[in-house]
């Protein structure tokens, strides 16, 4: 079965689905995206990322074109079109199309939506869960806004093509103290030489991952020790474990970071306890939208 996109109200074929020239999204990187896991068919934490999406959108003030209820069956009919059992729902909305100019348009538009879902290769995911994956370290070179969600990808698709060449899965960002940030695309952990789970508080310095703070959750179940700070590389290099957090990596074990072994090569303990207890704590959603999101007002999402 061919591929679908949703753009702007249409479900179009993937190869034939396009958004304009002048989108400020293509010029300008003025626009923010989610990324939500699908599980068996199910979209996971989607009131968390769409809580998220509220949250960049008004930063931006880029207004939300359409309906938590709308867009929530928006993406499920992409899902559902595309066959996705197990894989990511990709969510993009621009600030819209307008002539080039770098303040925003003196005219009312319309935001540009656009949702793409696709299956991820579970062989590969599984061998990563299971095996555990190299990260290098580069330096943090983006603006002091990455906690908004925003499409301006440009040091974080350097920093992971830096880790491809360097045969290494993820690359962590470190700030000017020596500190690390968070991931590319994911957030960072450790669990340090003294046993405590570490991973940088979410202020603006990283992106306030949605796995993230499910994990929260699960290690104050779970009885782990935590706390939330910056740790340095050399921490890093001298950690238990170490692992990656995201919707599409969920826990991933890192098994050496620039080129130490982390915990004998092998992923740890507290790594697997977490893997293994995220999805108890992660909202799953029904296979069909269900009342949960109707008679909701526009821009909000249940808590
Ligand atoms: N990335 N930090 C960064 C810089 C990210 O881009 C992401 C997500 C995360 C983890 O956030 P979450 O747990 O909500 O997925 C942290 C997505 C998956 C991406 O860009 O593809």
């Amino acid at each position: 079965m061919s591929r679908v996109a949703y753009v702007n109200g249409r479900y179009l074929p993937h190869a034939a689905a396009a958004v304009h020239i002048e989108d400020r999204g293509y010029q300008f990187a003025d626009g923010v995206y989610e990324v939500c896991e699908v599980r068996g068919g199910r979209l996971i934490d989607e009131a968390r990322h769409g809580r998220r999406l509220d949250r960049s959108l008004r930063e931006l003030r880029i207004d939300m074109p359409m309906s938590p209820a709308a867009l929530g069956a928006v993406l499920r009919e992409v899902v559902r079109f595309n066959r996705v059992e197990d894989g990511l729902v990709y969510l993009q909305i621009t600030r819209g199309v307008a002539p080039r100019d770098h303040a925003f348009p003196l005219k009312e538009v319309r935001p540009s939506v656009v949702v793409t879902a696709h299956r991820l290769d579970s062989k590969a995911r599984q061998k990563r869960a299971e095996q555990g994956i190299a990260v290098i370290t580069v330096p943090d070179n983006r603006w002091d806004r990455v906690d908004i969600k925003t499409v301006g990808l440009l040091p974080n698709v350097l920093a992971k093509q830096a880790a491809r060449d360097a045969g290494a899965y993820e690359a962590w960002f470190v700030d000017r103290d020596g500190r690390v940030t968070e991931g590319s695309s994911t957030n960072a952990w450790i669990v340090s030489a003294d046993g405590v789970l570490l991973t940088r508080q979410a202020e603006r310095g990283i992106l306030r991952g949605i796995t993230r703070t499910v994990l929260l959750d699960a290690t104050a179940a779970n009885a782990i020790r935590l706390e939330e700070r910056a740790f340095t590389v050399s921490e890093a290099h001298g950690a238990r474990e170490a692992f990656i957090t995201s919707a599409t990596a969920t826990v991933t074990p890192v098994i050496a970071i620039d080129g130490k072994a982390i915990s004998g090569g092998k992923p740890g303990k507290v790594t697997r306890q977490l893997q293994e207890a995220f999805y108890r704590h992660a909202e799953v959603a029904p296979l069909r939208a269900g009342p949960a999101v109707d008679g909701l007002q526009p821009g909000h999402f249940p808590r």
